[in-house]
């Protein structure tokens, strides 16, 4: 008869003597009864970012209980942990400064208790990535569990979403929108439970841990206050109990062909651009070999599928009626690896087999798209030799070839106070630069790259200009706007030598930006750049800006990057 594999917690709760007294009493003062810790029952944590600083993830006490109902119904033993929430829309400067302190969080969480499996509860932007990252460099059976999108705003009549908030921001400074039809606005918008309703990030990368075996099918669009999802907390709550006992963890399900699905999955939804950021840190966690070429490689060979804002019209609330992801991925089924292993135990193939599309409106066909174009292009050149990013489905076609003078922002501060000077020097056919937004020069690499129109601009009707910078955008942002520009300008970086006046050439076609001036006067001014001091303070944001790698790269701490496993050799006590 073939052994039955200890389990890890009983490493803790297994134990005889003083070592098991410590770990198993005070656990009992929560009225735990002692056959819960005789190694019958998988221990599940629950990796939970509940928080009401973060709206977006502050109905998970509530999704848990219905997880839990899943756990024990399987022969599980759920217990809940709080780790750090990152709120999108609250945190100051920037929810991307903590996503790594986040990821580092939930890895010595997982890692330092005894759990033989986690489920991750995952909603607003940040709180996928770093969870995930973490997790990933302990590598237990880990299931992911969103939190679902918001259900679609109505305002004035019209359906209203994050996207939105850009539009209402440019009709307010047009004053065309007052302050109370503003605040109208905001509750309307935020009408229901759960994250960003467009194919933002939050969505984005729900979307990513289905598409990467992660999430069971579904997980990406049924909308939080849909029933349904309490239903899928409950299923996965049976099935990790499942994937403790068929030890199948993160590393299995992690592997090449599962980050090219992500990728070209991305691309049929027109997901965000935070997406290369966080996927590549994902990657260098377990040790995939996956740089930024490969986000315009696969993704190129995909159009845009779903008809979702920001790309496209409709919200991720319609897309789950329509068919949800699954239906997505089954219209380019034909280039995903088939047989990448998912969470269910099934190829990803097998999970979709039976999707359907019910809307042609919302899900387009490969023959068919929304748009021919999506995905991420990469591009190359003197401004930005590690690469810079720029999303089509977002852009303005006739801006995607465009050679324009440049006006320079050297900081935030610098654009607030200039962008809505009537006296600025600028027309449509200008290039905006930002500097010093990228992970070290903000710090935090905020989202901030989509930046404004002037204001004298808008009131003449431009609605889009090229605009470059080392910063993000939102994943609800749209237009021609060059991101991620690596090497940043604060550690000098090309970026940093741009001058009012210089002529750049954005030639997305071939993939290419370049600052038109030569190779000599670019050496002069390298040798003549002063770096700006970086904003040094002490504590956390002093490890961020010695540790933290570029763009390209993922912007993670070197230190962290790999996997330490899950087995801790010495007790407590
Ligand atoms: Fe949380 Fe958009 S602010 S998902
Ligand atoms: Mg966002």
């Amino acid at each position: 008869m073939e052994e039955k594999k200890k389990l890890r917690s009983q490493e803790w709760y297994g134990r005889t003597g003083k070592d098991g007294f410590i770990y198993r009493s005070w656990m009992k003062n929560q009225g735990l009864p002692h056959h819960l810790f005789e190694g019958e029952k998988p221990v599940i944590g629950i990796c939970n970012t509940w928080s009401e600083f973060t709206p977006c993830n502050a109905h998970f006490r509530d999704l848990a209980e219905a997880l839990k109902k899943g756990i024990w119904e399987a022969g599980g033993f759920p217990l809940e942990f709080p780790v750090m929430s990152l709120g999108e829309c609250s945190i100051k400067p920037t929810a991307m400064l903590f996503r790594n302190l986040a990821s580092m969080d939930v890895e010595e969480s997982i890692r330092a208790n005894p759990m033989d499996g986690v489920v991750l509860m995952c909603g607003c932007d940040k709180t996928t990535p770093s969870l995930v990252m973490g997790a990933a460099s302990v590598d237990l059976p880990t299931l992911v569990l969103s939190g679902g999108p918001m259900l679609v705003g109505r305002f004035k009549g019209k359906k209203i979403g994050t996207s939105d908030v850009w539009r209402f921001a440019e009709e307010f400074k047009m004053g065309k929108l007052s302050q109370q039809e503003f605040i109208e606005a905001e509750a309307a918008m935020s009408r229901s439970v759960g994250h960003c309703a467009p194919m933002g990030t939050a969505s984005t990368m729900a979307a990513m841990v289905e598409a990467l075996g992660l999430a069971l099918p579904d997980n990406a669009t049924i909308p939080a206050a849909d029933s349904r999802r309490k239903v899928l907390a409950h299923m996965a709550g049976i099935r990790i109990v499942e994937m403790v006992k068929e030890d199948l963890r993160m590393s299995k399900i992690l592997t090449r062909p599962a980050f090219e699905n992500a990728i070209m999955v991305n691309a049929a939804l027109g997901g965000s651009t935070n997406f290369i950021l966080h996927l590549t840190a994902i990657a260098k966690r377990v040790g995939v070999d996956l740089d930024l070429t490969d986000f315009d490689t696969f993704s190129s060979k995909i159009p845009l599928i779903a008809n979702v804002q920001p790309s496209g019209e409709h919200w991720v609330e319609d897309l789950f009626y329509a068919g949800g992801l699954p239906a997505v991925m089954k219209e380019i089924i034909h280039k995903l690896n088939h047989d990448s292993p998912t969470v269910t135990g099934k190829t990803l193939a097998e999970n979709i087999a039976k999707a359907e599309c019910y809307d042609r409106n919302l899900i387009g066909t490969f023959e068919k798209p929304i748009k021919p174009e999506s995905g991420i292009a990469v591009l190359k050149g003197n401004l930005c030799p590690e690469g810079a990013v720029l999303k089509p489905s977002a852009a303005s076609p006739h801006l995607l070839k465009h050679t324009g003078r440049a006006v320079v922002f050297e900081n935030i501060d610098d654009y607030k106070a200039k962008i809505d000077d009537p006296n600025l020097d600028i027309d449509e056919t200008c290039v905006m630069v930002m500097k010093n937004v990228g992970p070290k020069g903000y710090p935090g690499m905020p989202e901030v790259g989509n930046m404004g129109l002037p204001a004298k601009l808008l009131a003449k009707g431009i609605k889009d200009m090229v605009r470059i910078s080392d910063g993000r955008m939102s994943g609800t942002g749209y237009g021609t706007v060059v991101l991620h520009v690596s090497p940043e300008s604060a550690i000098g970086g090309p970026l940093a030598f741009v001058q009012n006046g210089d002529m750049i050439e954005l030639d997305v076609p071939n993939r290419k930006l370049t600052l038109l001036i030569s190779d000599a006067e670019m050496e002069k001014r390298r040798e003549s750049f002063v770096p700006t001091s970086l904003p040094y303070e002490r504590g956390y944001v002093n490890l961020f800006l010695d540790r933290v790698n570029q763009a390209h790269e993922g912007v993670d701490f070197d230190f962290l990057q790999g996997s330490s496993g899950s087995v801790v050799k010495r007790d407590s006590h």
